[in-house]
């Protein structure tokens, strides 16, 4: 895989859209076919996501990776997936992971039950894109105390509005409850979508892509 890596980081950089890409290299058999992809978060400005996509590519092709036949990465900005098998447009459940605040919130009530409306609210929105669009989506609530809570949902652009929602309302209904629910923020990463939410506004106000 070590050869793909840099193969794709070169087929990446010549190419114009930093937003998602996916793409496919040809290895002299079958088996040394090798299907990549990258997406930044929707609010990322292209040069930051170039710049996360070449830091995580990079951190895939280091000795640890390499020899891998499959290799996902999460950053901040961007994720990096790459296998041997043909994954594009297909929901992945697993592998996830979860990021939680170590902060409780002290509405615990109130907190909850705006924290999975809000959520829902922002994985609908994100979901509605049809299928080669950004699946992109925050929403802000307001909550007791002059507070606020922020909410980010992404799914890759490969999936079907209905995967993207399977994929989100996993996220939401089953990791969250069990994770993360009354923290003051968390993030749930999934091969094909992500979530977050937060006290503070954590993304970009310039959601220019968000139209497209
Ligand atoms: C990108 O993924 C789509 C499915 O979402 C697939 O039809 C297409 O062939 C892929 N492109 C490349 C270059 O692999
Ligand atoms: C990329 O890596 C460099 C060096 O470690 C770091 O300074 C920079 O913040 C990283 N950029 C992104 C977008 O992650
Ligand atoms: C969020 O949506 C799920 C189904 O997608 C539903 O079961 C749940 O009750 C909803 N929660 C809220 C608070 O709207």
């Amino acid at each position: 895989m070590a050869s793909f890596l840099k193969l794709f980081i070169m087929i990446m950089f010549t190419n114009n859209n930093f937003e998602f890409y996916n793409t496919t290299i040809s290895g002299t058999t079958a088996d040394d076919t090798a299907y990549g992809m990258f997406m930044c978060r929707g609010d990322t400005p292209s040069d930051l996501c170039g710049e996360c996509v070449q830091n995580a590519t990079l951190t895939l092709s280091n000795k640890d990776c390499n020899s891998s036949i499959e290799g996902l990465i999460w950053y901040d900005q961007c994720m990096v997936r790459y296998s041997n098998t043909y994954f594009f447009s297909k929901l992945a459940k697993e592998p996830f992971k979860e990021y939680v605040s170590p902060t409780k919130q002290i509405y615990q009530g109130t907190f909850n039950r705006t924290l999975f409306e809000t959520l829902n609210k922002t994985a609908e929105e994100a979901a509605k894109a049809p299928i080669g669009k950004m699946k992109f989506a925050t929403e802000e609530a307001d909550l007791p105390v002059f507070q606020k809570l922020y909410c980010l949902a992404q799914c890759t652009p490969d999936l079907s509005i209905q995967d993207c929602r399977s994929c989100l309302n996993l996220s939401i209904n089953g990791n969250i409850p069990r994770c993360c629910a009354g923290r003051e923020g968390a993030r749930v990463l999934y091969p094909n979508c992500m979530i977050r939410f937060e006290l503070y506004p954590f993304y970009g106000s310039q959601l220019q892509h968000q139209q497209v």
